[in-house]
């Protein structure tokens, strides 16, 4: 089975890029220009540490070079970049997946949920009723399968386009990161903007949903439920896991499932208070800003 494109997968663009990073040197020079804006525009040094200073370490954090292949997760772009997935991104195989998902330095989750988003990923990427046997990380952005409209850091598709847009809006990354931390509240909030400034299909909103609920519970459990926004950016801009990253637990399906509905529940709070007050100035300039942002590619379409 192809791992880049070929029959089973349509046109893998050879426009396609990496996410581009600054290197440590580019970022000292020039200052980096991810940089969340604080206050006095600084970042916290001990997480802005590159494991590249390990070369002996199997799993330090590379980025990745020209001919390798990522896609729109970060979470799997994160394990390739650290060698728990090929560092290419290229013929994964299920097993492949489990193994990182599974292993305890990087997200601990349990066997169960680690089946369910491996199989039920790979079933919703099958070509002419067949299950891919090996993927590279593109091919998951194969645009309404797994991949969906409303992202919280990607632009949406634009019109005509088979592979969705894989690098970081950060205009929507700045917006979404703007406090210290991430909540429950503020992810469920900007999934409602967003599924209102770019309505999507209720499994790819459960999927949207899902993804969150894994960050929240992976990264955000030991800190009530909070998360460092630098982590997140860290996470979410150079896919990688910042210095001494150790999972707090092991991540299960249930408790998965469970945050997701929380998450479902606080949507529809909020959808409600959107209804009641939908003359709200605040709201309104929100939603149009986040559709010019998910939007700004289409309209550069013929
Ligand atoms: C620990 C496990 C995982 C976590 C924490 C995770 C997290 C995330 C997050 C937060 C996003 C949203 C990015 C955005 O909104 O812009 C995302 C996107 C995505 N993930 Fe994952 N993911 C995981 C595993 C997987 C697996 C196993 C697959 C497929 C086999 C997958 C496929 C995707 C795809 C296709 C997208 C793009 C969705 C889109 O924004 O349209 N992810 N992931």
């Amino acid at each position: 089975m192809s791992s880049s494109g070929d029959e089973q997968f349509p046109s893998l663009s050879s426009s396609m890029t990496t996410t581009a990073t600054p290197s440590p040197t580019e970022e000292k020079s020039q200052g980096c220009p991810f940089r969340r804006n604080r206050q006095d525009g600084s970042m916290d040094s001990s997480i802005y540490y590159f494991i590249d200073e390990e070369p002996n370490n199997p799993h330090c954090y590379r980025r990745p070079t020209g001919s390798d292949i990522r896609g729109p997760c970060p979470a799997l772009n994160t394990l390739a970049n650290h060698g728990y997935l090929p560092r290419d991104g290229k013929n994964i195989t299920a097993k492949d997946l489990l193994k990182a998902l599974e292993h305890p330095q990087t997200y601990n989750l349990t066997s169960p949920l680690a089946r369910v988003l491996v199989y039920g990923g790979l079933l919703l990427l099958r070509q002419n009723g067949k299950t891919p046997k090996s993927i590279s990380l593109y091919d998951i952005a194969l645009h309404g399968r797994i991949e969906h409209n409303a992202s919280v850091v990607h632009r949406n598709t634009p019109h005509g386009e088979i592979y969705a847009p894989i690098d970081v809006d950060l205009r929507l990354l700045e917006h979404f990161l703007e406090d210290d931390f991430m909540t429950i509240e503020r992810i469920a909030k900007r999934r409602v903007e967003l599924e209102v400034a770019s309505p999507i299909n209720g499994l790819h909103s459960e999927i949207a949903r899902g993804e969150w609920s894994l960050v929240l519970g992976i990264f955000g459990k030991t800190n009530k439920g909070r998360i460092n926004s630098d982590i997140l950016n860290v996470w979410l801009q150079e896919n990688r896991f910042v210095k001494g990253w150790q999972p707090s637990h092991r991540q299960s399906l249930i408790h998965t499932v469970s945050t997701s509905f929380r998450i479902r529940r606080r949507m529809k709070q909020f959808q409600q208070q959107n209804m009641k007050s939908n003359n709200d100035a605040e709201v309104l300039r929100k939603e149009s800003y986040i559709k010019e942002a998910l939007d700004d590619e289409n309209e550069k379409q013929p």
